[in-house]
Formats: structure tokens, sequence, C-alpha cells
């Protein structure tokens, strides 16, 4: 592996599941692969569980993990070609770019989208431009479009629960719901789409989103699953129900409903074959799903997070290797 910015970057998911789960069980059986290897990681925007789960793998591997908040710290970045730089951009990532891969071994880059023009976010520039002019292999600690490190750690997360559930789950394939849920700001769509993504490639699942009229995601990513704006006939016999918000792809950016009942309440989760509840987190609590869901049994969420750990480390001991 090169680059982890997508799904597409990878040979065999399973594979990399089991890479994680066994990093899960032994976190410094490769702790010399890294070994005077440095990894930078650079955040346009913030972060907790990427950045610390991140640095927590790379120092498993043995690699130097160094931490550049790019976005408030550092000079402002220009990444259109043949850009008049007479504006507030001071630095333009085609030199930055290579600068970075002169002290780094591998890059890792965070950036959200500007939710203000759809063709300009999923054309990717960003990081599209740093895999361009760095000259070293880039991850994606979540783009304009996609949030791969959270997606792996998702599928890795579903793997072990369904290990872990001694039922005929283990001979069919689980009911995973991806849910839309209110929030009071526009989201981007990251998570969604990669989710929707990854589960499409996986291919291990029966899949189903559910979301209001007018929240379609992009169709490129959803390719698979099965669409249905009614939640209640989405969550029936649900093995795993994932929720998330995310803001209007077609007319982009917007929040058209933010309708209370798509909360994920107890009296939802009774619709499901007791399902297992997962989100990414930061979550608000009794806006996206309600406390008695997050703090009950059936909540993955915090399970979910630590995995970031072991996605990270099976991601950069692919590349470290490659
Ligand atoms: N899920 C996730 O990416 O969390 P952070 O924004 O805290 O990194």
């Amino acid at each position: 592996m090169n680059k982890f910015v997508s799904v597409k970057d990878v040979r065999n998911i399973n594979a990399l599941v089991e890479s994680a789960l066994a990093y899960k069980k032994d976190p410094y059986k490769d702790n010399t692969l890294g070994l005077r290897k440095r990894i930078g990681m650079l955040f346009l925007n913030p972060s907790m569980r990427t950045r610390l789960s991140t640095q927590v793998a790379a120092q498993q591997l043995g690699m130097d993990a160094v931490v550049f908040n790019v976005g408030s710290e550092g000079w402002a970045l220009e990444f259109e070609e043949e850009a008049i730089m007479s504006g507030n951009t001071v630095e333009h990532v085609k030199e930055a770019a290579p600068v970075m891969g002169k002290y780094f071994d591998i890059l890792c880059i965070r950036t959200f989208p500007s939710l203000k023009n759809r063709d300009d976010d999923y054309s990717e520039l960003y990081i599209n431009q740093f895999i361009k002019y760095a000259g070293i292999p880039i991850v994606s600690l979540e783009s304009a479009t996609l949030h791969p490190l959270q997606s792996l750690t998702d599928i890795i997360t579903i793997t072990e629960a369904l290990g872990s559930r001694q039922s005929a789950t283990a001979h069919q394939k689980p009911r995973i719901v991806l849910t839309w849920a209110p929030h009071v700001k526009p989201l981007p769509q990251c998570v969604a789409n990669s989710f929707a993504q990854w589960v499409n490639a996986w291919g291990g699942a029966d899949f189903v989103i559910t979301h209001p009229e007018d929240y379609e995601l992009d169709p490129s990513f959803t390719q698979g699953a099965t669409i249905t704006h009614n939640q209640d006939e989405a969550l029936k016999n649900a093995d795993f129900v994932y929720v998330k918000n995310w803001s209007t792809f077609n007319d982009y950016g917007k929040i058209y409903v933010n309708d209370p009942e798509w909360m994920l309440t107890n009296k939802k989760l009774a619709l499901t074959n007791q399902a297992k509840v997962m989100h990414c987190l930061p979550v608000r609590r009794n806006v996206e799903l309600s406390d008695e869901v997050l703090d009950g049994p059936h909540s993955l969420v915090t399970t979910q997070a630590g995995n970031r750990v072991w996605a990270a480390q099976a991601v950069l001991a692919e590349i470290l290797k490659g």
C-alpha cells in the first residue's frame, strides 16, 4: 500500500481487519517495524480520536509522530494551481508538500469540506495536491468526502462483534443499517459516504441506508445498498445500527428537516434484532442518540473509538512493509 485515502487503496479488506485484530491482541509485536521512521500528522481541522489513536498506533510500531496543527498554527496554504497569491494564502502546497516529504516517511492529513461548493469539495483538491507533491505515502485522517480510517475501524468493530455473537447471524449476512440522525448544524457527508463505500466493498452485509427525503448521498458510494425513507422499516431485524447525521448532498451542504423523531431511542431499538449501536463520535447526546441508548448495553461507541488505534496501526504497518 502506498497511500490510504479510500477503500480503493486496500487490496483485501478482511486481511487488513485480521491484521488490526492481531495488533489488538499484541500491540507491540511489530514495535521495531517503524524504527527511525517519522510520521507527520497535519491537521487543518479539529480532532480528538483520529489524532490520538494514530499517534499511539505509530508509537507502537516504533515510529516518531509529529503533530502539526497547520490550520491554526501554520502558514495559510494555497492549493489551486496557477493561483495568484495576492490574498490570504501565504505558501503553496507545491512548496509545502515536498518540504514535508523531506522531513517525514509518511504524511497524514485531515481536512474538512467547505460545504459551500460541492464540485470543489468532491474534487478532493487538498488531499490530491498532497498526493501529487509530497513524494511520500499519504494517509487520510478524513478528507472532504471520506473518512477511511473510521470506516476500517467500523468494519473491524462489526467483525469483532459478529465473532462474539453466538447466533444464527454467524451463518448469514448481518443486517447493517446506516441511519441519518438530527443535528444542530450542517455536517459533512464523509463518514456516511465512507461507511457506505466500505460496507459495499466488504460485501459481508445486507446493507440498508435510511434517511429523510432530500438527504440522498452520492450514489457512487451508496450503490449496492437498499435505500429507504422509512426508518422504522429499515430498523426491523437490524443487527447493527450506525447512527450519523449528514447535510444535504444534492442542494449541497444544507439542513432541510431536522425531525427529532429520527433520533435513535430505546423505543426504536426495540424494532431491531437486539442491534449493536455505532457512532463515530463526537456525538450530540439526546439529539442524535438518546442517553438511554448511549449508556445502554447495546452501545459499541467507546469500543469502536478504541478500535481506531488498531485500524491505524494495520494501515501504517502495511505502508511500512510496502
Ligand atoms: N471520529 C473521529 O474522527 O473523531 P475525531 O474527529 O475526534 O478525530
